[in-house]
């Protein structure tokens, strides 16, 4: 054993226990508290945020000091992601198992980039892999990597699809989304080295899904002028909305062009385990790729992404490389190197977040999980039917609602609105425009929102409206 003394980073036995303790004791005082939080902060930011600014210290700090800080200073002046009042943008997660299984990875630190450095560790993350291209239908020959995120999973999809439609020469080459697609999707068209012009944003219809009529008339303008059209991106859940592209239909057109169609699932994909979600999402199994969100829809922390190909030797084409320093890569098809179809080399072991959750609740309790979200959305949505003074602006196709104040009363009514009902801290929602109008957005994905949270919600609803409209 090493002298503490001589060697801090290498703490004994019963500090490394200490320590332990001490977190083990805050972090599960904070969850027990979450639903009790305040739904978001409500002091100035930049205030807190200097607060924690600070130079590169030389000595070393008491952990109970440091927690002090994380826990009681930094902590509450947050969006409460984690807490079942959280209804703005997309929700994440953060299931317990999941912070468990990144003590032990971070405590094992062992190397899954490439296969023969933990050949067990990375079938973990293979398993997943293969769990996730078996929930959207994906079949034999399919694959995919965790990234960090959906932005990461849209990159990696747009540079796939590149390579397999046009290898190296770029130029004339058009990529084809909808004006509802998320913004990563032009981010990335940009970052894979397009134009921002080579993105043809195409119209919606009254649903918010993509026009396939001006779609395919889109790629037939594009041929004739001499262009190269090589990829579709739909969309399986938008984030403005929750809308849901029509998929076979996208899917037709692509195999009809021999274009490359992604879907971006990153919010709805995981409802594919859901029967409504299935019918909902009718042909997402077609796609060439698919961008998928466990850290929205399967309720993990932040940091947690996924990308399927249906043909994971097309991910293989667009990232082997060489190098004389590496092991010798796999090739057998069983066996993965990771670094092999992604950008990334070193990285966390993110399989075992997923692994441990989804091992010890099994599928079931997530698939049931996403079946009270749809519900749960289908609730709040009849509940605001029922108010007179609003209206539904778009349908839960998935578990997002909007609405807003009805007649010609302005958007600053239904901003107003929004505020009173954030006020109130027990949910937090946020807006978007929707036809060039203000809305209010209810996005119901977070494992611990239930019925007693979306009743809360709709008497703040009431409530707020009272105070906003009709001034008492
Ligand atoms: C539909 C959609 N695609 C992509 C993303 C980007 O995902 P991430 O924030 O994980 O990078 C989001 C994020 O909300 C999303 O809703």
């Amino acid at each position: 054993m090493s002298d503490p003394k001589a060697y801090p980073l290498e703490p004994s036995a019963d500090e490394m226990r200490t320590m332990l303790e001490q977190v083990t004791n805050r972090v599960i005082e904070h969850i027990d508290s979450l639903p009790a939080q305040p739904a978001s902060y409500d002091t100035d930011g930049r205030e807190v945020a200097n607060s924690f600014a600070e130079t590169l210290p030389e000595m070393g700090t008491d952990l109970h000091t440091l927690l002090d800080r994380i826990f009681e200073e930094a902590v509450p002046h947050s969006f409460n992601t984690a807490g079942p009042g959280y209804l703005a943008y997309i929700p994440g997660g953060g299931v317990f198992p999941s912070a468990v299984a990144d003590l032990i990875a971070n405590a094992v630190n062992r190397y899954v980039g490439v296969w023969v450095a933990a050949p067990a560790l990375v079938q973990i993350e293979l398993n997943v892999v293969r769990w996730f291209c078996e929930i959207v239908g994906y079949g034999k020959g399919s694959g995919g990597i965790l990234t960090s995120g959906g932005s990461l999973s849209n990159l990696t999809a747009i540079v796939a699809a590149r390579r397999e439609r046009l290898g190296d020469d770029l130029a004339g080459g058009v990529i084809y989304t909808s004006d509802q697609a998320h913004h990563s999707v032009r981010k990335s068209a940009v970052l894979a080295g397009f134009p921002e012009s080579a993105v043809r944003q195409i119209e919606t219809n009254e649903r918010q899904e993509i026009r396939i009529d001006h779609l395919r008339a889109a790629i037939a303008e594009d041929r004739a002028a001499g262009r190269v059209p090589f990829l579709i991106v739909g969309s399986a859940g938008t984030t403005n909305t929750g809308a849901v592209d029509d998929l076979n239909g996208l899917a037709d057109l692509a195999e009809q062009h021999q274009l490359w169609l992604h879907v971006d699932g990153a919010y709805g994909g995981f409802f594919a385990m859901t029967e409504r979600g299935r019918s909902a999402m009718a042909g997402l199994e077609r796609a060439d790729s698919l961008t998928l969100d466990p850290h929205k829809g399967l309720f993990l922390p932040y940091g947690t992404g996924a990308l399927l190909v249906r043909d994971e030797s097309a991910l293989r084409r667009a990232h082997e490389t060489f190098a004389d320093y590496m092991p010798v890569m796999q090739h057998d098809p069983d066996f993965v190197d990771f670094c092999d179809l992604s950008a990334e080399l070193s990285r966390d072991f993110r399989g075992l977040r997923i692994w441990l959750p989804v091992k010890l609740f099994g599928i079931d309790a997530f698939r049931a999980s996403l079946d009270e979200k749809l519900d749960l959305a289908r609730w709040v949505t009849a509940r605001i039917r029922e108010v007179p003074e609003l209206e539904i602006v778009t349908e839960p196709r998935l578990s997002l609602v909007s609405f807003r104040i009805r007649g010609d009363v302005g958007d600053d009514a239904t901003r107003a609105l929004l505020s009173a009902i954030n006020a109130r801290q027990n949910v937090y929602m946020t807006g978007t425009m929707v036809d060039r109008r203000f809305a209010i957005r209810i996005c119901v994905l977070s494992f611990r929102t239930h019925m007693d949270r979306m009743q809360l919600c709709i008497d703040d609803i009431r409530a707020a409206l009272s105070e906003v409209v009709r001034g008492h």
